[in-house]
Parts: structure tokens; sequence; C-alpha cells
């Protein structure tokens, strides 16, 4: 059982591309997988058919303590793929915790009733560095970080790090960059392989052998509702999110502890 954040302050650089798809191979290939949306616009959810405003109960309730995850989960178009949906009202979080004490570790506390339940629980973190990040950042061991390579953002990086630094420090000492995903990857153009081959270096062993590459399909998927394994299963981007999930698969670490 594995929970992996998908994190990076920077917007529009696939997190949600990354963990819808990734979450969608991994359960086509057996696994038992939740998304969590934890991004208060709700992109996940709403690709996923969760419309967000009409949702009885989501993320936010669970957070207010309202609710627990497993009364808000739904179904999705693939088998062993559940969802956990957000709406724009997440976005409260960041102020109504602003000074309770625990307030770092209350997603943390609300997962552990669930490990057992899944291979996989994958969190689909905001474009911030705020609360709801640090919640994720704190309930998981591993990070997987996507880089967009159609430009050079690597200062941004060293952001996040700084703070995955800070959380290790103050709460979660196992926290863990697990995986760098290169994505939106154009070989035509020296940036993309430059970026590329930067990472490499820095990171090393971090770096994913797969690369996500800049496709079409993968950008018009969110409006299909699907995944990129239905909506055109035969498209590099299939190929590509399938072959990172086999990836990711075989790089199978020990069970995730979670200390209390
Ligand atoms: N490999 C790719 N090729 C083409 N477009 C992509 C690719 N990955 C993501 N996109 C598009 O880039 C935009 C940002 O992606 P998204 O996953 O929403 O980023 P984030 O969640 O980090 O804000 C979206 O419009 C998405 O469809
Ligand atoms: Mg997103």
């Amino acid at each position: 059982m594995r929970i992996i954040a998908l994190a990076n302050q920077k917007g529009g650089v696939a997190k949600t591309t990354t963990t819808v798809n990734l979450g969608a191979c991994l359960a086509q290939l057996g696994k038992k997988v939740l998304l969590i949306d934890l991004d208060p616009q709700g992109n996940l959810s709403s690709w996923l058919g969760k419309h967000t405003e009409s949702l009885p109960k989501s993320m936010y309730d669970v957070f207010l303590g309202e609710a627990e995850i497993n009364d808000i989960l739904e179904n999705s178009c693939i088998e062993g793929l559940e969802i956990a949906p957000a709406r724009t009202d997440l976005i409260g979080v960041e102020s109504t915790f602003a000074n309770e004490t625990g307030r770092d570790t209350i997603l943390k506390r609300k997962l552990l009733p669930m490990i057992e339940r899944y291979d996989y629980i994958m969190l689909d973190c905001p474009p911030s560095l705020g609360l709801i990040t640090i919640n994720a950042l704190t309930a998981t061991r591993e990070i997987f970080v996507p880089v967009e390579t159609k430009i050079l953002a690597l200062n941004g990086l060293v952001t996040l790090l700084n703070t995955i630094q800070m959380v290790r420090d103050r709460l979660n000492p196992i926290l863990e960059v697990t995986g760098i995903i290169a994505c939106m990857f154009d070989s035509r153009t020296t940036l993309s392989n430059e970026v590329v081959q930067r990472i490499r270096v820095r990171f090393q062993d971090k770096v994913f052998n797969t690369i996500i590459r800049e496709s079409t399909r993968l950008a018009e998927c969110p409006i299909s509702g699907l995944p990129i394994t239905l909506y055109a299963p035969g498209s590099i981007g299939a190929e590509d999110y399938m072959n990172l999930a086999r990836e990711v698969i075989n790089g199978e670490k020990p069970a995730n502890v979670l200390v209390s």
C-alpha cells in the first residue's frame, strides 16, 4: 500500500493529468486505487464526472470533521478506481484552520482507516504550498513531482524542496521525493531535451525513465470525461502513462509506514 502526493506549487505542470491517467493505468493493471482531489478548483473531480458543486459532501467536509473519506467516495468509469472529490469550498481549509493545533495532520488522521483498502492512494495537490499541500505532505512518505519540460523552471523545484525539508523536519521525517516525472516533453525542441538532462543530473535515479510526451490527445481527455486509456487507447499518451504505471509498480517499495 502506497500513498503518493502529486505536488508542485506551479500550476499547469500536469499534476492532475498525471494523477488521473497514472491512477487509471494502475487500476487497469489490477490495483485498487483511490484518487483524492485536494485542489479547490476540482479539476480531477469534474474530469471524472463528479460535478463538483452538486456533490452532497466533499473533501472540505472531511477536513471540517463533518464526514469521513468513506462517506464521500465516488466510483469512476474504471473498475478499481475511486475518487474522493473536492469543490471550491475546499479553499476554506486555508483560513478555517489557520491557528488550530493539529491542523497539519487532519488528512493523515482521516486517511488512516482507508489505507488497508487500497494499493495506491494518490493525492492531487493544489498549485500552492499552503495548508492543504502541507496536509498532503504530512500524510505520505512519497512525493511524485511532475515537471513541465517545455520551460526551464527548475527554480520552482528548489522552493518545493525547501518546503519538503521543512515538513520533514517538523512533521514527517520519512517524507521523500521518490519520483520526478518529466511531462509535456517535445523531442523536437532542444529545451525539452535540456530540461530532462538537467533534472537527471540533479535528481538521478529519482527521475522516472518514462517520459510523458506532449500530446493533443492528452490535452483533450479532461473534456472527454475519460482517462487517456479509454479516450484514446492507441495514443502515445496512453502508452506513456501505461509505461509509467508499470515503472511505478516495479519500483514497489516496502509498506508505507504512517508514524502517528
Ligand atoms: N503531456 C501533455 N501533453 C499535452 N497537454 C498536456 C500534457 N499534460 C498536461 N497537459 C495539459 O496541460 C494543462 C495543465 O495540466 P494539469 O494536469 O491541469 O496541471 P496541474 O494539475 O499541475 O495544474 C492541461 O490543460 C492539460 O490538459
Ligand atoms: Mg491540477
